[in-house]
């Protein structure tokens, strides 16, 4: 099949790669010159494991490409995605015109029918308001219909979710666009669930605020593992071995970040709100996210008491493993707050340097350091703020005799508490 993703980030770059995989020719449009150059040239924008090799592999087959023009890509295709950013705005509601704007484009490019397919995170209803846009503003009064396909992928895992997905949820106001779409998704061999438009749209909201409340659930469950002397990762092996809980999302830490979860979470709140209904419990996940945080910062400063003037070695800067993303990155507020509080910090992250240095300047008081074994150097105490598998491999000797006593603060609970005291080690995690 023929088409289209409007927006080349981490959901519109990888979803063009998985369906020009399967064998779709597909058009991938970005609005950012410099981008589409970089693409154009063999360049990869972001990190994404297995995603270079896959990128490359379907332009030189022949069917990927890349464009900054909506008209080209709309012209070239049967099905038209949109995967541009939502993001949150001050009062946590979702700032729609990316969509809007986008909508305006393929209107404006539409000679023909199209399947308009929303992929980008958006509050339910919105299809609705993407179907009147476009009515509008088509003067070729080209007949379509809009489709609701929210996007499940995990950032770090996004090649292996797309290629194997647990399922496809399919919105639709008629039942016209559904074959085409089923046919899309067939070489992906996952369950299709087809729905209206308004339950595919709450489907993406509620699956990501259950998942950040299971955060925020554990979370939670470490201040009391902590308070009674309990082992927050043997309670939650406890809880998730029964299938109806299951492990996965029971890690207990900084708490959950990135582009998603938190704006997700807000905008589910502002439109449950605008609804009529008062969505306390996901207010409260965020308050325990919040928290989380605050009671970590409360363990370095108890331990190192005034941090002004102190050197901190800081390892992981992305917002989870596996990513280069740091936007809402709970590792970088860790920075800034231990910043803010007169620190200085030897940072380090396998991926996301680059990316952090635009928000994290490179100065007197932030060293970015290249070798995760030379963070510790000169410092007074090091924290993993990120949980990439490689610092479980850390020197711990050589780090331990670099740094003026030996304090590690673990917010993902990489290393083991009692080897490490073995070794010598003052070491603070998080529920243990
Ligand atoms: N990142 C994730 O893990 C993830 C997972 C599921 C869903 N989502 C949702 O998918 C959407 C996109 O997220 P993302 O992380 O890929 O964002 P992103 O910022 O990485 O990418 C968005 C891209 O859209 C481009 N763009 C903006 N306006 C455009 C326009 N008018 N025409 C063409 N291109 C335009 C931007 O230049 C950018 O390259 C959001 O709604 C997000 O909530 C993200």
């Amino acid at each position: 099949m023929k088409l289209t993703i409007i927006g080349t980030g981490y959901v519109g770059l990888v979803t063009g790669a998985c369906f020009a995989e399967v064998g779709h020719h597909v058009t991938c449009v970005d609005n950012n010159a410099e981008k589409v150059k970089l693409l154009q040239s063999g360049g990869i924008p972001i990190y994404e494991p297995g995603l270079d090799e896959l990128v490359a592999r379907n332009v030189a087959a022949g069917r990927l490409r890349f464009t900054h023009s909506t008209k080209d890509g709309v012209d070239n295709s049967d099905i038209v995605f949109i995967a541009v950013p939502t993001p949150p705005q001050p009062d946590g509601s979702v700032d729609l015109s990316f969509i809007e704007s986008v909508a305006r484009e393929i209107a404006a490019a539409m000679t023909s029918y199209k399947i308009v397919v929303d992929k980008s995170t958006v509050p339910v209803k919105t299809g609705d308001k993407v179907a009147e846009t476009i009515k509008r503003y088509c003067k070729a009064h080209a007949d379509f219909d809009v489709v609701s396909n929210p996007e499940f992928l995990r950032e770090g895992f996004a090649v292996e979710d797309l290629m194997k997905p647990d399922r496809i949820v399919i919105g639709v106001r008629t039942q016209r666009p559904v074959a085409a779409m089923r046919e899309v998704y067939a070489p992906f061999n996952a369950p299709i669930i087809v729905t209206d438009i308004n339950s595919a749209e709450l489907i993406k909201h509620a699956a990501n605020s259950f998942l950040a409340l299971k955060i925020s659930y554990i979370n939670a469950i470490s201040v009391i593992c902590e308070a009674s002397g309990a082992n927050v990762i043997e309670v939650a092996n406890g809880i998730g071995l029964d299938a109806r809980i299951g492990r996965r999302f029971l890690d207990a830490g900084l708490g959950f970040g990135g582009s998603c979860f938190p704006k997700d979470l807000s905008a589910f709140i502002k439109i449950s709100e605008q609804l009529g209904y008062d969505f306390a419990l996901l207010k409260e996940v965020q308050r325990i996210n919040a928290a989380q945080m605050d009671r970590f910062l409360k363990k370095i400063t108890d331990t190192l008491w005034v941090l002004k003037d102190k050197k901190i070695g800081v390892l992981g800067l992305a917002f989870k493993q596996n990513t280069d993303d740091v936007r809402l990155s709970p590792a970088i507020e860790l920075c800034q707050r231990l910043l803010k509080d007169g620190a200085s910090l030897r940072v380090h992250d396998p991926k996301a340097m680059d990316k952090a240095k635009d928000i994290l300047k490179p100065g007197p008081a932030i060293t970015y350091v290249e070798d995760m074994n030379a963070v510790a150097d000169g410092c007074d105490a090091l924290v993993v703020a990120t949980e990439w598998p490689v610092f479980k491999k850390l020197d711990l000797d050589r780090a331990r005799k670099s740094l003026t006593h030996p304090i590690l603060f673990d917010g993902r609970n990489l290393f083991d508490p009692q080897e490490m005291e073995q070794l010598g080690w003052i070491y603070k995690s998080v529920g243990r």
